[in-house]
Protein backbone atom coordinates (compact mmCIF):
# COMPACT_ATOMS: atom_id res chain seq x y z
CA UNK A 1 0.00 0.00 0.00
CA UNK A 2 1.23 3.54 -1.29
CA UNK A 3 1.50 6.35 1.20
CA UNK A 4 1.07 10.23 -0.06
CA UNK A 5 3.97 12.04 1.58
CA UNK A 6 5.55 15.77 1.54
CA UNK A 7 8.46 17.52 2.67
CA UNK A 8 8.47 20.64 4.66
CA UNK A 9 11.84 22.49 4.31
CA UNK A 10 14.21 21.75 1.14
CA UNK A 11 17.29 23.19 2.35
CA UNK A 12 20.80 21.51 2.85
CA UNK A 13 19.44 19.11 4.74
CA UNK A 14 15.84 19.29 3.01
CA UNK A 15 17.51 18.39 0.17
CA UNK A 16 18.98 15.07 1.44
CA UNK A 17 15.75 13.92 3.22
CA UNK A 18 14.46 14.76 -0.42
CA UNK A 19 16.51 12.15 -1.94
CA UNK A 20 15.72 9.25 0.39
CA UNK A 21 12.26 10.01 0.20
CA UNK A 22 12.71 10.30 -3.95
CA UNK A 23 14.31 6.79 -3.68
CA UNK A 24 11.42 5.67 -2.18
CA UNK A 25 9.29 7.12 -4.56
CA UNK A 26 11.13 5.56 -7.51
CA UNK A 27 11.15 1.77 -5.44
CA UNK A 28 7.29 2.42 -5.44
CA UNK A 29 7.14 2.50 -2.15
CA UNK A 30 5.73 5.88 -1.63
CA UNK A 31 4.10 8.28 -3.67
CA UNK A 32 6.19 11.88 -2.76
CA UNK A 33 3.41 14.21 -3.60
CA UNK A 34 5.27 17.60 -2.90
CA UNK A 35 7.57 20.17 -1.25
CA UNK A 36 6.65 23.38 0.85
CA UNK A 37 9.70 25.67 1.63
CA UNK A 38 9.16 30.06 1.87
CA UNK A 39 12.42 30.18 -0.61
CA UNK A 40 11.32 29.71 -4.01
CA UNK A 41 14.31 28.95 -5.96
CA UNK A 42 14.79 25.98 -3.24
CA UNK A 43 10.90 24.92 -4.78
CA UNK A 44 12.52 25.57 -8.35
CA UNK A 45 15.24 23.29 -7.66
CA UNK A 46 13.40 20.35 -6.20
CA UNK A 47 10.48 20.70 -9.04
CA UNK A 48 13.17 20.45 -11.78
CA UNK A 49 15.52 17.77 -10.16
CA UNK A 50 12.31 15.31 -8.46
CA UNK A 51 9.46 16.82 -10.30
CA UNK A 52 7.88 17.80 -7.00
CA UNK A 53 4.67 20.15 -6.84
CA UNK A 54 6.26 23.52 -4.76
CA UNK A 55 4.19 25.27 -2.08
CA UNK A 56 5.42 28.15 -1.09
CA UNK A 57 2.94 28.11 2.41
CA UNK A 58 3.16 24.61 3.82
CA UNK A 59 -0.73 25.03 5.36
CA UNK A 60 -1.84 25.19 1.76
CA UNK A 61 0.17 21.93 0.64
CA UNK A 62 -1.72 20.20 3.93
CA UNK A 63 -5.25 21.65 2.60
CA UNK A 64 -4.62 20.03 -0.96
CA UNK A 65 -2.36 17.09 -1.32
CA UNK A 66 -4.17 14.43 0.99
CA UNK A 67 -0.89 13.90 2.76
CA UNK A 68 -0.53 10.55 5.03
CA UNK A 69 2.72 11.76 6.21
CA UNK A 70 4.84 14.73 6.07
CA UNK A 71 8.56 15.21 7.14
CA UNK A 72 9.50 18.82 8.97
CA UNK A 73 13.32 20.02 8.25
CA UNK A 74 12.88 23.37 9.09
CA UNK A 75 15.70 25.36 11.37
CA UNK A 76 16.17 23.64 14.37
CA UNK A 77 13.53 26.63 16.33
CA UNK A 78 11.06 26.28 13.81
CA UNK A 79 9.63 22.87 14.44
CA UNK A 80 7.34 23.42 16.72
CA UNK A 81 4.23 25.14 14.59
CA UNK A 82 4.69 22.97 11.55
CA UNK A 83 4.61 19.37 13.49
CA UNK A 84 1.39 20.76 15.39
CA UNK A 85 -0.28 21.74 12.46
CA UNK A 86 0.33 18.40 10.65
CA UNK A 87 -0.72 16.85 13.76
CA UNK A 88 -4.09 18.43 13.77
CA UNK A 89 -4.87 17.43 10.28
CA UNK A 90 -3.80 13.63 11.12
CA UNK A 91 -0.69 13.58 9.05
CA UNK A 92 2.37 11.52 10.59
CA UNK A 93 5.05 13.24 11.41
CA UNK A 94 9.03 12.33 10.91
CA UNK A 95 10.61 15.63 12.44
CA UNK A 96 14.69 16.14 12.10
CA UNK A 97 16.45 16.53 15.08
CA UNK A 98 16.24 18.50 17.64
CA UNK A 99 12.40 17.46 18.65
CA UNK A 100 12.80 21.45 19.95
CA UNK A 101 14.97 23.69 21.04
CA UNK A 102 12.69 23.68 23.98
CA UNK A 103 11.19 21.51 26.52
CA UNK A 104 7.68 22.82 26.55
CA UNK A 105 7.74 22.95 22.63
CA UNK A 106 8.76 19.73 22.88
CA UNK A 107 5.72 18.64 25.29
CA UNK A 108 3.12 20.82 23.00
CA UNK A 109 4.32 18.96 20.06
CA UNK A 110 4.23 15.32 21.52
CA UNK A 111 0.67 16.08 23.17
CA UNK A 112 -0.59 17.17 19.52
CA UNK A 113 0.46 13.90 18.04
CA UNK A 114 -0.80 11.87 21.02
CA UNK A 115 -4.37 13.77 21.21
CA UNK A 116 -4.64 12.98 17.13
CA UNK A 117 -2.86 9.55 17.29
CA UNK A 118 -0.22 10.13 14.83
CA UNK A 119 2.99 8.98 14.86
CA UNK A 120 5.90 11.86 15.84
CA UNK A 121 9.40 9.93 14.69
CA UNK A 122 12.30 11.84 15.25
CA UNK A 123 15.06 11.42 13.08
CA UNK A 124 18.06 10.26 15.14
CA UNK A 125 20.10 7.93 12.61
CA UNK A 126 23.05 7.63 15.06
CA UNK A 127 20.04 4.85 15.97
CA UNK A 128 20.78 3.30 12.11
CA UNK A 129 24.28 3.54 12.32
CA UNK A 130 25.85 -0.68 12.60
CA UNK A 131 28.86 0.47 14.88
CA UNK A 132 26.34 2.35 17.54
CA UNK A 133 23.59 -1.23 16.95
CA UNK A 134 26.45 -3.59 17.99
CA UNK A 135 27.55 -1.42 21.08
CA UNK A 136 24.33 -1.31 22.17
CA UNK A 137 23.98 -4.47 21.79
CA UNK A 138 27.52 -4.99 23.84
CA UNK A 139 25.77 -2.95 26.87
CA UNK A 140 22.57 -3.89 26.84
CA UNK A 141 23.83 -8.18 27.30
CA UNK A 142 26.02 -7.29 29.66
CA UNK A 143 29.50 -7.69 27.77
CA UNK A 144 30.72 -4.07 29.53
CA UNK A 145 29.44 -5.21 32.68
CA UNK A 146 28.38 -1.63 34.31
CA UNK A 147 29.31 1.43 32.40
CA UNK A 148 31.23 3.70 34.55
CA UNK A 149 32.43 6.71 32.18
CA UNK A 150 32.63 7.74 28.85
CA UNK A 151 34.10 9.93 26.27
CA UNK A 152 32.16 11.33 22.92
CA UNK A 153 32.75 13.98 20.88
CA UNK A 154 31.18 15.68 17.82
CA UNK A 155 32.49 18.90 16.18
CA UNK A 156 31.56 20.72 12.96
CA UNK A 157 33.90 22.85 10.30
CA UNK A 158 33.01 26.50 11.13
CA UNK A 159 31.36 26.39 7.45
CA UNK A 160 28.40 24.72 9.35
CA UNK A 161 27.39 27.93 11.06
CA UNK A 162 29.31 30.60 9.27
CA UNK A 163 28.56 29.93 6.04
CA UNK A 164 25.30 27.12 5.49
CA UNK A 165 22.92 28.55 8.26
CA UNK A 166 24.61 31.64 9.24
CA UNK A 167 20.99 32.87 9.27
CA UNK A 168 19.70 30.89 12.13
CA UNK A 169 22.96 29.64 13.71
CA UNK A 170 22.13 31.76 17.01
CA UNK A 171 18.85 30.08 17.53
CA UNK A 172 20.96 26.72 17.57
CA UNK A 173 24.13 25.93 19.14
CA UNK A 174 27.13 22.91 18.97
CA UNK A 175 24.86 21.16 21.54
CA UNK A 176 21.23 21.69 19.80
CA UNK A 177 22.69 20.93 16.55
CA UNK A 178 25.39 18.48 17.38
CA UNK A 179 25.44 16.92 21.01
CA UNK A 180 21.62 16.56 20.49
CA UNK A 181 22.90 12.94 18.63
CA UNK A 182 24.90 11.49 20.84
CA UNK A 183 22.98 13.08 23.64
CA UNK A 184 20.19 10.65 22.24
CA UNK A 185 22.57 8.22 21.10
CA UNK A 186 23.55 7.79 24.81
CA UNK A 187 19.98 7.35 26.26
CA UNK A 188 19.06 4.77 23.48
CA UNK A 189 22.10 2.35 24.08
CA UNK A 190 21.65 2.84 27.91
CA UNK A 191 18.56 2.77 28.59
CA UNK A 192 18.34 5.63 30.75
CA UNK A 193 18.56 9.03 31.51
CA UNK A 194 21.19 11.08 33.45
CA UNK A 195 20.42 12.71 36.86
CA UNK A 196 22.34 15.97 36.33
CA UNK A 197 24.78 17.36 34.39
CA UNK A 198 27.75 20.47 34.34
CA UNK A 199 28.17 22.39 31.44
CA UNK A 200 30.54 24.65 30.70
CA UNK A 201 30.59 26.71 27.13
CA UNK A 202 32.77 29.88 25.21
CA UNK A 203 31.32 32.59 22.80
CA UNK A 204 34.11 34.26 21.38
CA UNK A 205 35.29 33.29 17.79
CA UNK A 206 31.38 33.18 16.49
CA UNK A 207 30.73 35.89 18.64
CA UNK A 208 33.19 38.05 17.06
CA UNK A 209 31.91 37.30 13.48
CA UNK A 210 28.30 38.14 14.88
CA UNK A 211 27.14 35.24 15.26
CA UNK A 212 25.65 35.07 18.53
CA UNK A 213 25.88 31.57 19.52
CA UNK A 214 28.07 29.09 21.49
CA UNK A 215 31.37 28.42 19.49
CA UNK A 216 31.94 25.20 22.19
CA UNK A 217 29.66 23.66 24.80
CA UNK A 218 31.00 20.85 27.32
CA UNK A 219 28.94 18.58 29.44
CA UNK A 220 29.10 15.83 31.99
CA UNK A 221 26.48 13.86 32.67
CA UNK A 222 25.96 12.48 35.79
CA UNK A 223 23.93 9.29 36.84
CA UNK A 224 22.46 7.70 39.51
CA UNK A 225 24.82 4.96 40.02
CA UNK A 226 27.72 7.29 40.04
CA UNK A 227 28.77 6.37 36.28
CA UNK A 228 29.51 10.22 34.27
CA UNK A 229 30.17 10.66 30.56
CA UNK A 230 31.54 13.53 28.84
CA UNK A 231 30.39 15.04 25.55
CA UNK A 232 32.26 17.49 24.28
CA UNK A 233 30.97 19.46 21.48
CA UNK A 234 31.78 22.61 18.69
CA UNK A 235 31.50 23.78 15.72
CA UNK A 236 34.31 25.74 15.46
CA UNK A 237 36.98 23.18 13.42
CA UNK A 238 39.14 25.29 10.56
CA UNK A 239 37.69 24.45 7.05
CA UNK A 240 40.85 22.62 5.97
CA UNK A 241 39.77 19.98 8.69
CA UNK A 242 39.26 16.42 6.64
CA UNK A 243 35.88 16.29 7.18
CA UNK A 244 32.62 18.41 7.76
CA UNK A 245 32.37 16.07 11.18
CA UNK A 246 34.60 14.32 13.42
CA UNK A 247 32.63 12.35 15.73
CA UNK A 248 34.19 9.53 18.11
CA UNK A 249 31.91 7.53 21.44
CA UNK A 250 33.66 4.94 24.20
CA UNK A 251 32.13 3.72 27.08
CA UNK A 252 33.97 1.87 29.55
CA UNK A 253 32.50 -0.47 32.24
CA UNK A 254 33.33 -2.91 35.02
CA UNK A 255 34.26 -6.09 32.81
CA UNK A 256 34.80 -3.97 29.30
CA UNK A 257 35.63 -1.18 27.19
CA UNK A 258 34.29 -0.85 23.92
CA UNK A 259 35.12 2.64 21.49
CA UNK A 260 33.60 3.34 17.55
CA UNK A 261 35.12 5.91 15.78
CA UNK A 262 31.85 7.38 14.06
CA UNK A 263 34.10 9.38 11.81
CA UNK A 264 37.18 7.63 10.72
CA UNK A 265 35.79 4.56 8.81
CA UNK A 266 39.52 3.64 7.01
CA UNK A 267 38.02 5.53 4.16
CA UNK A 268 40.72 8.63 3.11
CA UNK A 269 41.85 10.18 0.42
CA UNK A 270 43.37 13.41 -1.29
CA UNK A 271 42.29 14.77 -4.82
CA UNK A 272 44.77 17.19 -6.77
CA UNK A 273 40.65 19.03 -7.00
CA UNK A 274 40.32 19.23 -3.36
CA UNK A 275 42.41 21.72 -0.93
CA UNK A 276 42.82 18.90 1.52
CA UNK A 277 43.24 15.40 2.58
CA UNK A 278 39.23 13.47 3.38
CA UNK A 279 38.16 11.25 5.25
CA UNK A 280 34.95 10.01 3.85
CA UNK A 281 32.36 8.24 5.90
CA UNK A 282 30.00 6.04 2.34
CA UNK A 283 28.29 4.54 5.17
CA UNK A 284 26.53 7.12 6.17
CA UNK A 285 24.95 8.49 2.96
CA UNK A 286 26.31 7.15 -0.78
CA UNK A 287 24.10 7.56 -4.22
CA UNK A 288 24.14 3.91 -5.95
CA UNK A 289 23.12 3.71 -9.38
CA UNK A 290 20.53 0.56 -9.51
CA UNK A 291 19.28 -1.50 -12.65
CA UNK A 292 16.24 0.25 -13.62
CA UNK A 293 15.41 3.07 -11.15
CA UNK A 294 18.95 4.69 -11.59
CA UNK A 295 20.10 6.67 -8.75
CA UNK A 296 19.19 5.78 -4.93
CA UNK A 297 20.72 7.11 -2.28
CA UNK A 298 21.79 4.74 0.71
CA UNK A 299 23.35 4.29 4.15
CA UNK A 300 22.55 4.69 7.72
CA UNK A 301 21.50 8.17 7.46
CA UNK A 302 19.08 7.17 4.85
CA UNK A 303 17.72 3.95 6.29
CA UNK A 304 16.64 6.30 9.29
CA UNK A 305 14.32 8.52 7.33
CA UNK A 306 13.10 5.44 4.94
CA UNK A 307 12.02 3.42 7.94
CA UNK A 308 9.45 6.22 9.31
CA UNK A 309 8.18 5.67 5.78
CA UNK A 310 7.82 2.10 5.99
CA UNK A 311 5.95 2.17 9.66
CA UNK A 312 3.41 4.59 7.78
CA UNK A 313 2.68 2.10 5.03
CA UNK A 314 2.44 -0.39 8.11
CA UNK A 315 0.25 1.39 9.75
CA UNK A 316 -1.87 2.26 6.63
CA UNK A 317 -2.31 -1.32 5.58
CA UNK A 318 -3.31 -2.17 8.88
CA UNK A 319 -0.40 -4.41 9.74
CA UNK A 320 0.47 -2.94 12.90
CA UNK A 321 -1.43 -0.36 15.34
CA UNK A 322 0.64 2.63 15.98
CA UNK A 323 0.49 2.08 20.08
CA UNK A 324 2.30 -1.09 19.29
CA UNK A 325 5.17 0.56 17.70
CA UNK A 326 5.87 2.22 20.76
CA UNK A 327 9.65 1.66 21.32
CA UNK A 328 10.37 0.09 18.12
CA UNK A 329 11.69 3.75 16.93
CA UNK A 330 12.55 7.18 17.76
CA UNK A 331 9.54 8.65 19.10
CA UNK A 332 8.93 12.09 20.48
CA UNK A 333 9.01 11.07 24.17
CA UNK A 334 12.11 9.42 23.40
CA UNK A 335 13.53 12.53 22.21
CA UNK A 336 12.45 15.23 24.86
CA UNK A 337 15.17 13.15 26.99
CA UNK A 338 17.93 14.78 24.50
CA UNK A 339 15.60 17.77 24.82
CA UNK A 340 15.89 17.62 28.44
CA UNK A 341 19.45 17.26 28.85
CA UNK A 342 20.68 20.05 26.28
CA UNK A 343 18.26 22.35 27.76
CA UNK A 344 19.79 21.71 31.16
CA UNK A 345 23.57 21.77 29.49
CA UNK A 346 22.84 25.17 28.37
CA UNK A 347 21.09 26.45 31.83
CA UNK A 348 24.39 24.69 33.76
CA UNK A 349 26.88 26.50 31.06
CA UNK A 350 24.74 29.92 31.67
CA UNK A 351 24.98 29.90 35.53
CA UNK A 352 28.24 27.94 36.26
CA UNK A 353 25.74 25.34 38.12
CA UNK A 354 24.97 21.35 38.22
CA UNK A 355 21.48 21.07 36.94
CA UNK A 356 19.35 18.31 37.82
CA UNK A 357 17.78 16.61 34.72
CA UNK A 358 14.33 15.81 35.69
N1 LIG B 1 19.98 14.42 10.82
C1 LIG B 1 21.05 15.15 10.50
O1 LIG B 1 22.18 14.66 10.47
C2 LIG B 1 20.89 16.58 10.16
C3 LIG B 1 21.92 17.25 9.47
C4 LIG B 1 21.74 18.59 9.17
C5 LIG B 1 20.59 19.25 9.57
N2 LIG B 1 19.63 18.57 10.26
C6 LIG B 1 18.43 19.24 10.76
O2 LIG B 1 17.57 19.58 9.67
C7 LIG B 1 16.88 20.80 9.96
C8 LIG B 1 17.11 21.76 8.79
O3 LIG B 1 18.50 22.05 8.69
P1 LIG B 1 19.14 22.57 7.32
O4 LIG B 1 20.62 22.48 7.49
O5 LIG B 1 18.50 21.92 6.15
O6 LIG B 1 18.71 24.12 7.36
P2 LIG B 1 18.59 25.11 6.12
O7 LIG B 1 18.63 26.47 6.68
O8 LIG B 1 19.60 24.75 5.07
O9 LIG B 1 17.14 24.79 5.52
C9 LIG B 1 15.95 25.10 6.20
C10 LIG B 1 14.87 25.36 5.15
O10 LIG B 1 13.62 25.53 5.82
C11 LIG B 1 12.91 26.53 5.12
N3 LIG B 1 11.86 27.08 5.99
C12 LIG B 1 12.01 27.78 7.14
N4 LIG B 1 10.81 28.09 7.67
C13 LIG B 1 9.87 27.55 6.83
C14 LIG B 1 8.46 27.52 6.81
N5 LIG B 1 7.72 28.10 7.78
N6 LIG B 1 7.83 26.91 5.78
C15 LIG B 1 8.55 26.31 4.81
N7 LIG B 1 9.90 26.30 4.77
C16 LIG B 1 10.54 26.92 5.76
C17 LIG B 1 13.98 27.54 4.71
O11 LIG B 1 13.54 28.38 3.65
C18 LIG B 1 15.12 26.61 4.32
O12 LIG B 1 15.10 26.29 2.93
C19 LIG B 1 17.44 21.31 11.29
O13 LIG B 1 16.58 20.95 12.34
C20 LIG B 1 18.76 20.58 11.43
O14 LIG B 1 19.21 20.36 12.76
C21 LIG B 1 19.75 17.25 10.53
Amino acid sequence: MKIRVGVVGAGTYGESLIQAFYGAHMMEEIDFAAVADLNPAALEKMNKLYGLKGYADYKEMFDKESLDAVAVVTPDYLHREITIEAARRKIHILVQKPLATDVREGREMIAAAEENKVMLYVDFHKRFDPGHIQLKQAVQSGKLGEIQYGYICMEDKILVPSVWFKKWARHSSPAWFLGIHFYDLLYWILGKAPVSVYATGIKKKLAAMNIDTYDSLQAKFDYENGASITVDTSWILPNSFCSIVNQQIRLVGSEGIQEVDSQDRGVVAAYESEAANMVINPYGKIIDTRPLVGDIPCGYTIESMVYFLRLIRMVKAGKVKLKDLEGHYPTGKEALVSTQMCAAVHESAGTGKIITIK
